[in-house]
């Protein structure tokens, strides 16, 4: 099958109704096509990868489970085996190499896309004026976004080699044209 991007909202949605988790997979998406243009790499295969990180997160939501169980669904479905590899390669308790741009991408995108997603949500202006400075101010303060591994965060720049700046830089930009879908305020609609 063609792994097109259709394809994978439709798998995506099937399995999961969760407003949260559906903006999770749209902001990881938008951070990996943005890195699959820089890049010059399949922005729609790398777009799927990371919209079906998480698609069985909602029936899956243990890590006994989640992903490995959700990698027969996508073979089932036709998914080709780099999307597979590529999802199951996100989860650092299966301690899988990320062994391709692809795979470091979506690991690097994943946890910090969350972060970052959590500081515009408490902004008046979303992530508008969003600096990598005040990120990493939030990254040190171990009560806000709980959830978010820092560790992996850190780890996901460095498996790209970039500066944490400039990756917190990138995924602000890439988020930013979806961020009334992603529930996020912008400088219009707070004004
Ligand atoms: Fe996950
Ligand atoms: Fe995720």
């Amino acid at each position: 099958m063609n792994p097109t991007r259709d394809r994978a909202w439709d798998t995506l949605t099937r399995y999961t109704k969760s407003e949260s988790l559906l903006r999770h997979a749209l902001a990881v998406e938008a951070s990996t096509r943005f890195y699959a243009r820089k890049f010059e790499e399949d922005e729609e295969l790398w777009g799927v990868a990371a919209l079906l990180h998480d698609f069985e997160y909602e029936i899956h939501p243990t890590l006994d489970k989640h992903p490995q169980d959700g990698a027969p669904i996508l073979r089932e479905e036709g998914y080709p085996e780099e999307v597979v590899e590529t999802v199951l390669s996100h989860a650092e308790h299966l301690a899988l190499p990320r062994d391709t741009l692809l795979k470091k991408t979506l690991f690097a995108c994943d946890e910090l896309s969350g972060f970052v997603h959590a500081c515009g949500l408490v902004r008046p202006t979303g992530l508008e004026g969003l600096e990598p400075k005040s990120v990493k101010k939030k990254l040190k303060q171990p009560s806000f976004a709980a959830g978010v591994h820092r560790d992996e965060v850190y780890a996901g720049a460095e498996g790209l080699g970039l500066e944490l700046d400039d990756h917190i830089r990138n995924v602000v930009e890439a988020m930013q044209p979806i961020a009334p879908e992603l529930g996020l305020r912008t400088a219009d609609s707070a004004a």
